[in-house]
């Protein structure tokens, strides 16, 4: 009984640590997805990375998107320009990535032996992302 009472105290323990590091340190799918895919060529801070010198093309300031679209997030051009794939058939090569392309091969790496549906996951990514820049636009 008490070797019982022992093993309940000892995972309540656990229980509370591991959910209080979680809790001091929540993942922000949005923000996970820019800094590791965004960042080198817009920047943490949305207003260019480290990539600029090398683009032909320079990267608008994100954190500007709603302000210059009279004060609404423009969704539908942002979400066609991060897929990309209607982008390039419609104006041909560009320097941003086209990650509609890049999603649906990483869901096929994700759901390697169950049916899936890529353009669910695409979108998925997509949202987050906009999720995430909607939310740094500055005021
Ligand atoms: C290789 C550099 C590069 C990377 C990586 C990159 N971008 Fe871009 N992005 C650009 C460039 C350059 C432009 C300007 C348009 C063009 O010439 O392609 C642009 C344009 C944009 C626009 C258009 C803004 C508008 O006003 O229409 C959005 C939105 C955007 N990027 C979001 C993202 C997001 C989100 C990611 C990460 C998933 C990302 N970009 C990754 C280079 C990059």
């Amino acid at each position: 009984m008490e070797k019982k009472i022992l093993k309940v105290s000892a995972a309540l323990a656990l229980a509370c640590i591991c959910g209080n590091a979680l809790a001091a340190d929540k993942v922000d799918p949005g923000k996970r997805e820019y800094e590791s895919n965004c960042v080198l060529c817009h920047g943490k801070d949305l207003r260019g990375g480290a990539y600029v010198d090398f683009l032909k093309a320079t990267p608008p300031d994100l954190a500007q998107l709603t302000k210059k679209n009279g004060g609404v997030f423009p969704f539908e051009r942002v979400y066609a320009v991060i897929d990309g794939r209607q982008d390039v058939k419609l104006h041909g090569p560009r320097e941003m990535p086209i990650w509609g392309k890049d999603y649906q091969i990483r869901a096929a790496e994700y759901y390697v032996d169950v049916n899936y549906d890529a353009e669910a996951y695409v979108r998925g990514k997509i949202f987050a992302l906009i999720d995430y820049l909607n939310r740094m636009q500055s005021k």
